[in-house]
């Protein structure tokens, strides 16, 4: 009998493509083969996110249920990001954990998987270690690392401590994994990054400095993927070129992240964001103005330290403004190591959480207005996943999550669907052709 893997995925893409990486490396050189019930597994393994503290809290109550009702015999390992700043912390307060895997050491995991309590958490740049394995969880699409870490020093952010530096993975590895996941049957990738726009910037070998613009060019060139997505891209580095390459590359999905984080410029410069409110504006203006139909997601904390009311009015103004399609809103969250751990203006609790939904109730009028001009118009939707009641699910080029009644030999397909009824996430319509 083969042996069990449970792995759970917290947070970011960047995330999901290391499990699908760990995944690929246990089936290979260890016979793993992945279950959903932790009980009967051999080796639960959690692939953590420390971008804010509560999931981290999370984690260790999480772990002590992993311990008292997993299979005799079977190990835990802790990986990802809290791995990385945690480190052997982690293995003081859960002492029954085996290893500590971080989020830049993941290619290692058969090798931690035979030592006892081994903490691997060094970030190196050896690019022999960029390659990734093939597997995929989707056979639709396939997500492609562009670059690892972050070279910037936004105040409130852990990633650039648990992920490195900024390192762009050469251009010629990330097409030749673009064809592989077309040549496997997918018509879609995901390309990852922190800074996506900021791709070719430092490479750890010598390499031809190619920008995002023309690595975007050189990968639509490959026949047969139809869509290309990516995250993040930062509002910093959207020049003019990236944004007409964006608009007018047809295999170039029409949904664009712009992490906003604060709409007060004041607090962008606490933040050490590097642009104001206006330059966002102008920056969804020239999107706007190039590509109408594009939809917008965004990040935004509230409650940074010495955010006022006046700042957090800011943020509002800009959400009238742009009316983005999707936001991702946070409490802000103090992390170690960062340098807004040592800000004294902390927020009030309960204004923070008033200022949260606030903001979440805004959206979702602004939503509820946004889906009702979507009855009727016809979209393009690429099938990726079955739904309850009969129903296969997909998403429009720009990024509307839509269903029809079907089953699955709609997987993997184009059809243009008319949208006949409106719901705050999904869209329900009917196949035209
Ligand atoms: N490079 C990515 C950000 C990665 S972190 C980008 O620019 O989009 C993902 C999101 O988590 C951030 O955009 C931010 O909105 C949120 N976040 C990061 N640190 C946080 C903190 N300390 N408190 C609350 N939210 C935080
Ligand atoms: Fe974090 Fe800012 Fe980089 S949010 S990941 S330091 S761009």
């Amino acid at each position: 009998m083969s042996k069990k893997l449970f792995i759970e995925t917290l947070g970011c893409a960047m995330n999901s493509r290391d499990s699908e990486h760990m995944i690929a490396e246990l089936k290979e050189k260890e016979g793993y083969e992945t279950t959903d019930d932790f009980k009967e597994a051999d080796l639960i393994l959690i692939n953590t996110c420390s971008v804010r503290e509560k999931p981290v809290q999370k984690l260790f109550s999480e772990l002590g249920v992993f311990y008292k009702k997993k299979k005799e015999g079977a190990k835990i390992g802790v990986c990802g990001c809290t791995a990385s700043h945690l480190g052997d912390e982690i293995i003081k307060r859960a002492p029954y954990v085996s290893f500590v895997l971080g989020a830049r050491n993941v290619s290692k995991i058969t090798e931690v998987l035979h030592k006892e309590r081994a903490v691997e958490i060094d970030i190196n740049y050896d690019e022999s270690e960029f390659a990734f394995k093939d597997f995929r969880t989707s056979p639709y699409k396939g997500f492609i690392n562009i670059s690892i870490g972050c070279d910037k020093t936004c105040t409130f952010c852990i990633v650039p401590k648990t992920r490195g530096e900024e390192i762009s993975i050469p251009d010629a590895l990330i097409i030749q994994e673009a064809q592989k996941i077309v040549n496997a049957g997918a018509k879609e990738i995901f390309l990852l990054g922190q800074n996506v726009n900021n791709y070719g910037r430092r490479f750890s070998g010598e390499h031809e400095k190619v920008n995002f613009t023309e690595l975007l060019r050189r990968l639509s060139k490959i026949e047969k993927l139809e869509r290309i997505r990516f995250t993040s891209p930062h509002p910093f580095h959207m020049d003019d070129e990236f944004i007409e390459e964006f608009a007018s590359n047809p295999k170039i999905c029409k949904s664009m992240h712009m992490p906003l984080q604060s709409g007060s410029s004041k607090v962008l410069k606490d933040m050490k964001r590097g642009y104001t409110k206006e330059w966002f504006l102008n920056r969804v203006a020239k999107l706007r103005q190039e590509c109408p139909e594009a939809t917008i997601s965004t990040d935004i904390i509230v409650a940074f330290p010495g955010e006022s009311d006046e700042d957090f009015a800011q943020s509002v103004d800009v959400v009238k403004q742009v009316k983005f399609d999707q936001i991702f809103s946070f409490k802000y969250s103090p992390r170690p190591e960062t340098e807004a751990e040592h800000f004294t203006n902390i927020v009030d609790e309960e204004v923070a959480s008033d200022r949260l939904s606030y903001l979440q109730a805004l959206h979702n009028e602004i939503l509820d207005e946004k889906n009702a001009q979507q009855l009727g118009k016809t979209f393009k939707v690429y099938f990726e996943a079955l739904n309850q009641g009969g129903f296969v699910a997909g998403r429009s080029d720009n990024n509307l999550l839509i269903k029809v009644k079907g089953s699955d030999e709609l997987l993997g397909q184009f059809r243009e669907v008319k949208i006949t009824s409106i719901g705050r996430t999904i869209l329900t319509g009917e196949i035209l052709a």
